[in-house]
């Protein structure tokens, strides 16, 4: 007896019937497979198959799974959210958390000058390792206290951060729901898990339970330290215990059987060692547990190589099966090449923490400060959901961005994303665009003499947002093996189509 005809037996049997028993189970296979055994090959997949599975005396009940409807922020819920991201800090008592934390490991106060200084050196030696060139082999091992101690000072808050936006674009891309179970793979000291307590704090009556798995003994050290002190109070979020495991080899019962949300933040660019395509297999093998309507979020750095790297990474995936949400939108239906792909998302910048601002008390203050936040992001899904589920029609009379070779010099019409924040200046604005179709980089040009009421909203428009953009002049930049689409006075810009529901600028 094979797991695939058990998974196909439970099939049939959840296609006729709203519950089953184990033991009915097991009396429709062909072959005698004691109950315990049937069980744990179907564990894993009940969660993809959208079953549960709940113990009733010495058998299972088998339940298809209720369909369950986004959790939509109320106005009081976006209120609290957007006055704590317009505060642009992390909780005062998180920032005291983490101090109190260094004080105990380090048997000082955590401003003691001396311990000040080894942060400092830690914090320099920690960002040359982090930046080597992708190339060389670099030791992100994480094993010794000032490893963990300098990522607090310095990655932890914009991280935490980073990550509140994120749960804000989830929420407004409809894709939380009002019971979750969610898993960080690679948690570092937890920045992901606390971040979501922080966002479910001002949530009313949405439940979670994070699930997290980490190599380094001194990450999870940090991780149960921050939790006890900063979630006690945050009801209805449960952080379990970190699972100590390599992620390239996780056992089958360090995951739970159903995940909603499976997050992956700044941790795959650190398996130095794995090709794109082991990166997807990876991501696909604990993928098997993502509810049918779950999504994945992959997080990277913002710089040139991880971003790419990522992008890459979401094709792989794409071409396994996953649907990706956004940010990217495919506007010609075709699969694109992301080989020169740099698209992030920038957010206001952070307020330096206490700790920060005593570590940058130097001679050389900017090598402490971490403020701008900068992220390269997908969002993946096994359903076909779509941020934007907008296709150019056929036939229609826009040039796609592949071929902008063809059109040099000339007045063309295009439907494109706008895929950067401000990348010019207030004398020339420069924007990122993509159709989905492009291997060069395209910008849109818009100088300031040229701005009119019928070309001005590109410069608001966010980040992702789909804008027609008819008589724009195709140039070729040669230094820059680019295109770029020069905006006048005569252009006119406007949004290809509305989207519903939750609009705000996440
Ligand atoms: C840059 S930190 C990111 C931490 C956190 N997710 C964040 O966004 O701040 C990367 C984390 O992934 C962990 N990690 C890297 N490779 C791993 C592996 N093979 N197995 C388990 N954890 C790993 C590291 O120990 C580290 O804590």
């Amino acid at each position: 007896m094979n797991t695939r005809e058990i998974i196909s037996a439970a099939k049939y049997l959840a296609s006729i019937k709203p519950a089953f028993l184990l033991s009915e189970l097991c009396s429709s296979l062909p072959d005698d497979v004691p109950p315990h055994e049937v069980c744990r090959a179907l564990a894993p997949h009940l969660g993809a198959l959208d079953l549960t599975a709940t113990k009733t005396g010495g058998d299972y009940e088998i339940r298809r799974k209720i369909k369950t409807a986004p959790y939509i922020l109320s106005g009081q819920e976006k209120d609290r959210i957007d006055s704590f991201l317009a505060a642009r800090r992390i909780p005062p008592s998180l920032e005291r958390a983490v101090e109190q934390y260094i004080t105990k490991k380090v048997q000082k106060p955590w401003d003691d000058p001396v311990i000040l200084e080894r942060l400092r050196r830690a914090i320099v030696a920690q960002k040359a390792e982090y930046w080597k060139a992708a190339a060389k082999k670099r030791s992100l091992a994480y094993t010794k206290g000032y490893t963990v101690l300098s990522y607090l000072a310095y990655h932890f808050p914009v991280y935490f951060m980073q990550t509140e936006y994120l749960m804000r674009t989830l929420a407004s891309a409809g894709l939380l729901r009002q019971s979750m179970a969610i898993v960080d793979i690679g948690t570092g000291p937890g920045v992901v898990p606390l971040a979501i307590a922080g966002f479910y704090s001002h949530l009313d009556t949405a439940t979670a339970t994070l699930h997290t798995i980490e190599r380094s003994e001194e990450h999870i050290e940090a991780l149960l330290f921050l939790a006890a002190s900063f979630c006690g109070d945050i009801p209805r979020v449960v952080i379990r215990p970190p699972v100590k495991a390599d992620i390239r080899d996780l056992p089958d019962a360090a995951l739970p059987d159903r995940i909603d949300l499976l997050v992956f933040s700044n941790v795959l660019n650190e398996l130095d060692d794995f090709t794109t395509d082991q990166r997807a297999d990876l991501v696909m093998k604990l993928a098997e547990r993502l509810s049918p309507d779950g999504s994945i979020l992959i997080v990277e750095p913002a710089e040139k190589e991880n971003t790419i790297r990522l992008r890459s990474l979401s094709r792989a995936l794409a071409g396994r099966g996953l649907t990706v949400h956004s940010p990217c939108a495919f506007l010609w239906g075709t699969r694109c090449d992301p080989s020169r792909c740099w698209s992030f998302k920038t957010q206001a910048d952070i307020r330096p923490t206490r700790l920060m601002e005593r570590l940058a008390a130097c001679d050389e203050p900017f090598r402490y400060i971490n403020i701008d936040i900068k992220y390269a992001y997908v969002i993946l899904r096994r359903d076909t959901t779509v941020q934007h589920p907008y296709h150019i029609p056929p036939r229609s009379k826009y040039s796609r961005l592949s071929k902008l070779h063809l059109h040099l010099n000339r007045r063309i019409n295009i439907i494109a994303a706008k895929m950067s924040q401000e990348l010019g200046d207030k004398k020339t604005h420069v924007f990122k665009l993509c159709d989905g179709t492009a291997a060069k980089p395209v910008y849109g040009v818009l100088p300031a003499y040229h701005i009119t009421p019928s070309n001005e909203v590109l410069i608001p428009a966010r980040y992702g947002d789909i804008m027609e953009l008819h008589n724009v002049l195709v140039r070729y930049n040669k230094a820059h093996d680019a295109y770029n689409l020069l905006i006048n006075r005569n252009t006119r810009i406007h949004p290809a189509y509305q989207k519903e529901g939750d609009t705000e600028d996440y």
